[in-house]
């Protein structure tokens, strides 16, 4: 076992997780929208999802592999875009970018990372793509698709589903709004995780490095006003466009939802979608990413690569999804969970929590190879159909 028998679920990881970082950096990890009805409708509809084993054949050896844009990866699930990842454990987007490179899977990481991009790019030289929130500055935005293609990011991921910030309302009775101002109450949370407390003092409060060059200050109390008007309110098929001319490599949009959007995408030259509800922190209406999934016409599978993410946490469900049709799937919390529980190894547990579940539960159902999970694998009975 290459992981923590005392943690040996993401479960687990985000149990620990929550005793080790203060009550804000929990609340903003893991709160969603309104009555967080999307939030858990992610993971029942994934719970609802159930495959049917097939017994009498060899399962000794199983190839996890799953080829996405002409890279061969170890695994079928990758890391999600978390901003403020450092928020979570001092340095850890870099271990993260570590992790994923040395684990050989795709490791997204985000335009509101506090790690300047071109370090990432450098830990995870073979594995990393880099997530664009587009700014409403058109020359913010070639320089930011510049800067990630000159630091050797693999491929970019336009993310859509932000037309307009969200209000949590988590967040918001927590103080975590912009201009952040540092209240007795973040005080009295920060003084309850002294470990937290003391590496994040000497590590540094976390900025926005990958905007400092756009901003007179890139840290987090004096940037309010300058991203209340940095995101583009709205992504446009014209937007869209342009971002195809300026990107060569893979291009991935993510946040769609529904076919008539995948198609228009396909339509302009995107490579791949992720199919997503920002972790049901944008629309309490909208639907699970897996129910997404099940509503898209099968032909749009064979015009680009579909992945999803949002409420996975477990081997199984990255199975799940698979049988569903998915080529791969992505997840944010999982590994800010194992970075606030176990800190610097923390990834490597979490990825190896996920490779031990994956191949167990190929082996479960009778199949060798990940790639080779269909939809014949899935049991379909009147109340999940
Ligand atoms: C705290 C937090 C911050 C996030 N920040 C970003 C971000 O900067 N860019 C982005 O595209 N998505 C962001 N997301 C969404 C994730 O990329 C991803 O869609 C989601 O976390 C997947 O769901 P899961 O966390 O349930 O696995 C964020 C999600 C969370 C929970």
């Amino acid at each position: 076992m290459n992981y923590n028998p005392a943690m040996p679920s993401i479960a687990d990881m985000a149990a620990k997780a929550r005793k080790r970082i203060p009550a804000f950096a929990v609340d903003y990890l893991e709160s969603g929208i309104g009555g967080e009805f999307c939030l858990r409708r992610n993971r029942g509809d994934l719970d609802n999802v159930i495959l049917w084993p097939r017994y009498l054949c060899d399962v000794g050896t199983v190839n996890t592999h799953c080829r996405l844009f002409d890279h061969d990866y170890d695994l079928g699930i990758g890391v999600s875009p978390v901003g403020l990842g450092n928020m979570m454990w001092p340095n850890g987007e870099s271990r993260l970018a570590r992790a994923a490179q040395a684990a050989n899977i795709p490791y997204i990481y985000s335009t509101m990372g506090t790690t300047a991009l071109e370090d990432i790019a450098a830990n995870a030289p073979d594995v990393g793509w880099f997530q664009l929130y587009v700014p409403r500055d058109r020359a913010i935005m070639r320089d930011l698709i510049e800067r990630a293609g000159r630091a050797g990011f693999k491929a970019l991921v336009v993310t859509v589903d932000i037309p307009v910030g969200a209000k949590r309302d988590r967040e918001l009775k927590n103080g975590l709004i912009l201009p952040f101002r540092i209240t007795p109450r973040l005080v009295a949370q920060v003084i309850r995780r002294p470990l937290w407390a003391l590496l994040t003092l000497r590590h540094g409060m976390p900025r926005f490095m990958n905007l400092m060059p756009y901003s007179d200050s890139g840290d987090i109390k004096h940037l309010g006003e300058f991203l209340t008007q940095f995101f583009c309110p709205g992504v446009s098929i014209e937007r869209l466009q342009e971002i195809r001319s300026l990107w060569q490599g893979p291009l991935i949009i993510k946040g769609l939802q529904r076919g008539s959007d995948i198609s228009a995408a396909a339509d302009l030259g995107a490579d791949g979608v992720i199919l997503s509800n920002h972790a049901g922190r944008q629309l309490d209406a909208a639907p699970s990413s897996i129910a997404a999934l099940q509503a898209l016409p099968s032909s749009l599978r064979e015009r680009m690569t579909v992945m999803l993410d949002s409420g996975i946490r477990s081997g199984l469900d990255v199975v799940r999804a698979r049988a569903l049709g998915a080529s791969a799937v992505f997840s944010g919390r999982s590994f800010m969970y194992a970075l606030a529980a176990a800190g610097a190894d923390g990834p490597r547990q979490a990825i190896e929590i996920f490779r031990d579940e994956i191949t167990r539960t190929l082996q479960q159902l009778g199949c060798t190879e990940f790639e080779a999970m269909s939809a014949d694998y899935r049991l379909q009975t009147t109340d999940n159909r």
